[in-house]
């Protein structure tokens, strides 16, 4: 056999693997790898980058490498035009240079600094419908030959199927946001229900200020409806093609807000061994909502409030200014002009967040609203659990209307889910709205128990009521208890609660 055509053969059979692996690994990363190992191995090439163009910044960065050096040359950046490969990029044409000191383009700053003798550079862009997206590069063929054009021939069949398992990775990332943003936006205009004055007044509001930029700022106690209002102030701007960004401050430690929110450069710290792309640049064209703003620290609030005011950040660990068109929704239910008064939240940052100010009435002041929300919940639930048509009985509502709701509608909606699930399946009855008419648990208190056991008892159920009486807020049932939300959340799995 001559060596052409032992090399032709490695080809086709190398070919066909990567071609199964396009189908078969799911991990992006993992079947660049794979294709540039593979590339390397059949061009008899020391070293190979696949360098991606980041949209934001314009400066093409190594996404995977091979060689002996291939760790210490991640760590840099190639700006459009600058060397070998990024004149690759910015024409859309590939290069073969067979003695890279006599070729004016090459940048050698890169070899020089981690230590590498390039000869020869064989480089092509990667295209998606045209469109530079990156380049793939394979320095110094084994051996004296320098690389020749069928080399160049069978690295572009490289980067076309580089190109393509990108694409079709982007591709699913934006179906997969894009099927929860349609989700979302078939139930919403039935989702926020009310016919009251002030319900109609916040929902006219919210939809005149929808398609401004301007930062909204949601008030209200707890389960009012304040995320649901957040949507559908997206769902009604020209930014619903977008999927909102939503970051919980309140769920995410202090430590990693920073990181959530920025991203970080790969290397800013340790463990730090990819790039990560921040919720900023997540939300950029779109709304990014802030929920429970008020429980971020003031360090974190200081830093937020410089993005709002310079519209520029940086990733953690980086220099390189990233500006994005963001619109901010925060939310929360904490008494924030209070928080202002004692020095706990900004009143820079409040005045930045609340160009316009939105507030979520509690239920208690809504009582018209109950029954249309309880109606809305019953149908809900009852098809899930297939029922037909359940009613709910005049004596029910007449409890549920005296009711001041302090979960609000949040509460109502775990009310009549728990009555559908427990009731006859014809009609809401008032004792299946057991938070409103708690037993008396003396009956409940049998002898022959022990002390111990009575006791148990006794505080699963003084916990189960003010978890209901709380709609399920842990803070809130907790400071009515008197006592520390951490100890609560013990007895709660001590003694097996279910919320
Ligand atoms: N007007 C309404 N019509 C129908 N469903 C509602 C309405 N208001 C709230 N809900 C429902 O009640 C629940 C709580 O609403 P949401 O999460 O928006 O409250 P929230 O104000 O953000 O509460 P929290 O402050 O505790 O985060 C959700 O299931 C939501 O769909
Ligand atoms: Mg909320």
């Amino acid at each position: 056999m001559t060596p052409s055509a032992e090399t032709k053969d490695l080809n086709i059979s190398q070919l066909k693997n990567i071609f199964n692996w396009v189908s078969s690994v799911q991990d992006l990363n993992q079947l660049l790898e794979l294709i540039l190992h593979t590339g390397s191995r059949i061009m008899h090439a020391q070293a190979s980058s696949l360098l991606l163009l980041d949209q934001k910044t314009r400066k093409l960065y190594f996404k995977v490498t091979t060689g002996i050096q291939k760790d210490k040359v991640k760590k840099f950046e190639v700006n459009m035009g600058q060397g070998i490969v990024g004149h690759v990029a910015q024409t859309g044409e590939p290069l073969l240079i067979a003695d890279v000191s006599k070729d004016s383009r090459w940048y050698r700053d890169i070899s020089d600094e981690i230590g590498f003798k390039t000869r020869s550079i064989l480089c092509v862009p990667m295209k998606v419908k045209g469109n530079v997206i990156g380049a793939i590069e394979f320095i110094n063929k084994a051996g004296k030959e320098s690389f020749q054009t069928s080399d160049l021939e069978l690295l572009n069949v490289f980067s076309d199927v580089a190109a393509l398992a990108i694409a079709n990775a982007k591709k699913f990332q934006i179906a997969e946001r894009e099927n929860k943003g349609l989700k979302q936006a078939l139930g919403f205009s039935h989702q926020i229900i009310g016919e009251s004055r002030d319900i109609r007044d916040v929902v006219a509001d919210a939809l005149k200020v929808a398609d401004s930029k301007a930062s909204t700022l949601i008030l209200g106690e707890s389960g009012t409806g304040k995320e649901l209002l957040a949507r559908l102030i997206h769902q009604a701007s020209s930014r619903r093609e977008r999927y909102m960004v939503t970051l919980n401050c309140a769920a995410v430690p202090e430590t990693l807000l920073e990181d959530e929110l920025f991203g970080h450069e790969k290397g800013s710290f340790t463990g730090a061994s990819e790039r990560k792309t921040g919720k900023l640049e997540l939300a950029d064209g779109s709304t990014l909502f802030l929920d429970e703003i008020a429980e971020m620290s003031p360090a974190m609030q200081a830093k937020v409030l410089r993005v709002l005011q310079d519209g520029i950040f940086y990733r953690v660990g980086g220099n390189t200014p990233i500006s994005v068109d963001i619109r901010i929704i925060a939310a929360t239910n904490q008494n924030i002009a209070e928080m202002i008064k004692n020095g706990t939240f900004r009143e820079d940052l409040y005045y930045r967040l609340n160009v316009v100010e939105l507030y979520m009435p509690p239920l208690r002041d809504r009582k018209q609203d109950i029954l249309l929300i309880a109606r809305h919940f019953v149908d809900l639930f009852q098809k899930e659990k297939g029922h037909f048509q359940i009613n709910i009985s005049p004596a029910a509502l007449d409890i549920m209307t005296r009711y001041d709701w302090p979960g609000n509608v949040r509460e109502l909606r775990n009310a009549i889910e728990r009555a559908v699930v427990m009731g006859n399946g014809r009609e809401i009855l008032p004792e299946d709205l057991p938070m409103l008419t708690p037993r008396n648990s003396l009956s409940t208190i049998v002898y022959g128990t022990s002390l111990q056991e009575a006791m148990d008892h006794f505080k699963k159920e003084f916990i189960r009521v003010n978890l209901r009486h709380a709609g399920g807020n842990r803070t809130k049932a907790a400071a009515a208890m008197g006592i520390q939300r951490t100890y609560l959340s013990r007895l709660i799995s001590r003694y097996a609660i279910k919320e």
